[in-house]
């Protein structure tokens, strides 16, 4: 049990307090300029080196639907969509991610983005054409963490496919849910992305302070992205919704009936965090795909911060299932706007993974009895040496 000062212990096991700044010990200097409005987190562009392989993935097995295709690039959307796409494959050598697309409210807010990180010294370029087809005046930058960030306003109109029930299936994505990403420094990401409009609605911290993960929105979701500490940038996933737990399982039996199962990486399960029914898939690059339901409205300007200590076993998945090492540690690449890899760097704080199953970690079941409260035969799951 660890101490969380100021905080409120609620009757399921978490703690809950008001969005505070936070400390970091290396912060990004505060812009004067005032941030874009975000709305939310729009699409992501996934360099793959396989198109048809990825096609058969995102469309054949997950339903996707195409907006627009041709040799070099695939555009897709989800079920509810309206704008041109929430996923672009883009054919190329080294399988990353080239930008991570956020939608602004007003065209003006593009002159914001561009002027919030130049004041921050990053390389931001602007095509009044769009980088991608279906998006209009678009800005991209790489923002000081390392990631590469897309802001657009325009983008064409295509059909909300929600009543097109004769083309629905059982694992049918509704929506672009939320990004994922790996930063080597939780707190100075977190920072910065309260400067850029962001605000935090859960995280994982210890007694010591060392904060592993933060969930942070501009929609009213639990989140449009998070940070999960680890060595970055890099990242983690992207998350499409469905209506329901049914769908997820859906998902499970199409993909052992295809005998596709090898790329289901961890769950379904129910996450502790956020509430939210989950499943993580691994595409044919290794890209992580997360499809999620359920999680919880979070618009009022009082919402609780929701903090979860890291050595509870039921933060990540609230049945107390292990999370495999692999979801730790793998993540996909990030690009800068010529198109290289970005440089990775290696977290310095603990890493989750060392706190709750390394060789030192422990996890609890329930708080008041330690790690006693875990049976001698779920102690120390995927521990080295515990495998037979
Ligand atoms: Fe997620």
């Amino acid at each position: 049990m660890t101490n969380h000062a100021g905080k409120t212990l609620t009757s399921s096991g978490f703690y809950v307090s008001q969005e505070a700044p936070i400390h970091t010990d290396d912060p990004i200097a505060t812009p004067v300029a005032t941030p874009p409005d975000i709305l939310r987190c729009a699409y992501m562009e996934l360099v793959v080196t396989d198109l048809a392989a990825s096609r058969q993935f995102y469309v054949d097995v997950l339903g996707l639907y195409v907006t627009e295709e041709d040799d070099e690039t695939i555009y897709l959307r989800s079920t509810e969509e309206f704008i041109h796409h929430n996923l672009v494959l883009r054919k190329g050598e080294l399988a990353a991610v080239a930008a991570f697309s956020y939608r602004v409210r007003t065209p003006e807010d593009l002159d914001r983005a561009v002027e919030f990180y130049t004041e921050l010294g990053c390389d931001v370029r602007r095509n009044q054409d769009g980088f991608v087809k279906g998006i209009g005046d678009s800005v991209r930058v790489v923002d000081p963490l390392g990631f590469p960030y897309e802001f657009f306003h325009q983008s064409e109109h295509v059909e909300r496919m929600s009543w097109r029930y004769d083309l629905h299936i059982p694992g049918e994505l509704v929506r672009l849910d939320h990004f994922n990403q790996v930063t080597p420094d939780v707190p100075r990401a977190v920072r910065f992305m309260q400067d850029l409009g962001f605000r935090v609605t859960e995280d994982i911290q210890d007694g010591e302070g060392t904060v592993y993960a933060a969930w942070m929105r501009r929609k009213p979701t639990v989140h449009d992205t998070a940070m999960t500490g680890g060595d970055g940038p890099r990242m983690h996933h992207v998350c499409f919704a469905t209506h329901e737990k049914h769908n997820i399982l859906a998902i499970c039996d199409k993909l052992g009936a295809l005998r596709r199962s090898d790329a289901i990486e961890r769950g379904p399960g129910r996450h502790g965090v956020s509430n939210a029914f989950y499943l993580y898939l691994r595409d044919p690059d290794g890209h992580r795909v997360e499809i999620y339901t359920q999680d919880y409205y979070t618009g009022d300007p009082d919402n609780p911060v929701v903090t979860w200590d890291v050595h509870d076993n039921q933060r990540r998945d609230w049945w107390g299932n292990p999370v495999v090492p692999s979801w730790y540690t793998d993540a996909s690449l990030v690009l800068d706007l010529d198109g290289n890899p970005q440089p990775v760097r290696a977290r310095t704080d603990s890493s989750e993974m060392a706190v709750t199953i390394g060789a030192d970690g422990f996890s609890y079941t329930r708080p008041d009895e330690g790690e006693e409260s875990m049976p001698e035969w779920k102690q120390g799951e995927y521990k080295l040496g515990h495998q037979l």
